[in-house]
């Protein structure tokens, strides 16, 4: 430990997405719906879906083994591995089934934050506290989801948004005193929990009563979190904008959470932002939970839409209600 608090470098990023496409028109076979009714109103097209034995660790895997890669980093040189999830495969600790598929030989602290899609702010403001103070160094924080093996795909209204992918990132100590993460901050309102919820209640023992096995499906009220997050979530991006004594002219990318191109583009309406500098994927992916952030920011990066040498506005929302925003600094290598 040490008096002196150390700044955080952003040493690489990466992600992973799986093969199988799913259209809207694919969707017309669950049930009444059309391209036209979701893209209008979601901004989405597509999205990619876990089949057979994939699932959230593999994407995981991928996407946490190539954000190493990018920062020149082996897994051994891991000090702590945090693990965002929304739809874990595992309840026991995603980071851990992560730290096994990376065969680490030091055992290393690997846990779970569950922050519904506001999971990568929250792991970032987590990992900043940790290399700040000293205690670890070398940090790599996995936002992976697969949503379709938890949605009820009967309803229309929920299934239409999510798509399954994976982001990752690892952060270091900075070593020339620069601080990456130029502001960041989480916010949550358990008021609102029953806007979108993932019920895990299992049964009692049949010795106290009997019971039956109740499915664990993703429940959302859609219009309640629209009328939430289109409320709060503009004015939270301005002010945190402004108590940084910052402007939208210095922001390169607004990098949101791909949740609904409307809610994104009242963001940007907020801040005045001019289109080009808004990433969004959501049209091919949809709503990846956790994992929307940074792979909207690594495939921006691997496209060159973002470029680097740049400064970025994370903004997210999710389940609890939680939700949070960062600046951030993007130097060249990350991706
Ligand atoms: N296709 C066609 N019709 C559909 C439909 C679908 N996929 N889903 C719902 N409908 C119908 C409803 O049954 C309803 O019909 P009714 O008026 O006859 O009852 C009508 O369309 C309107 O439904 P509603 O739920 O009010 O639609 P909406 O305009 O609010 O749009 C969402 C639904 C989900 C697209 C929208 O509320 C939304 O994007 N919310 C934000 C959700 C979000 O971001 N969640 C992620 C949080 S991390």
């Amino acid at each position: 430990m040490t008096d002196k608090l150390i700044p955080l470098r952003i040493a690489g990023v990466g992600y992973s997405l799986p093969e199988t496409v799913v259209t809207n028109d694919d969707l017309t076979k669950l049930y009444e719906t059309s391209d036209e009714w979701i893209y209008s109103r979601t901004g989405i097209k597509e999205r990619r879906l876990v089949s057979g034995n994939e699932n959230a660790i593999d994407l995981g895997e991928i996407a946490a083994k190539n954000a190493l890669k990018k920062a020149g980093m082996k897994a051994d040189d891991l000090d702590m591995i945090i693990a965002a999830s929304t739809a874990p495969i595992e309840l026991y600790s995603m980071g851990c089934q992560i730290q096994k598929r990376l065969d680490m030989t030091k055992q290393v602290p690997a846990f779970d934050v569950s922050a519904a899609c506001t999971g990568l702010i929250y792991c970032l403001s987590i990992a900043k506290g940790f290399v700040a103070s000293g205690m670890y160094k070398n940090i790599l924080i996995v936002a992976t989801d697969n949503n379709s093996k938890l949605l009820d795909w009967t309803d229309r209204g929920t299934s239409i948004l999510f798509g399954d992918g994976a982001g990752a990132m690892v952060v270091t100590a900075s070593d020339d005193g620069v601080d990456d993460i130029i502001t960041i901050d989480i916010k949550s309102d358990g008021k609102y929990d029953h806007l979108i919820s993932l019920p895990f209640d299992g049964k009692n023992c049949p010795l106290v009563e009997p019971n039956e096995v109740h499915p664990s499906l993703i429940k959302m009220n859609g219009k309640g979190v629209y009328a939430f997050v289109a409320k709060i979530l503009p004015k939270y991006v301005e002010e945190l904008l402004q108590k940084t004594g910052l402007t939208s002219d210095d922001i390169d990318y607004l990098i949101p959470h791909q949740a609904n191109i409307r809610i994104i583009q009242a963001v940007q309406e907020r801040l005045g932002m001019p289109e080009e500098k808004v990433v969004t994927n959501i049209k091919y992916y949809g709503n990846t939970s956790a994992a929307s952030i940074p792979i909207a920011l690594a495939e921006g990066v691997e496209k060159g839409s973002v470029k680097l040498g740049s400064t970025a506005l994370l903004c997210g929302f999710g389940a609890g209600m939680t939700w949070g925003g960062a600046i951030i600094r993007l130097r060249e290598g990350i991706c």
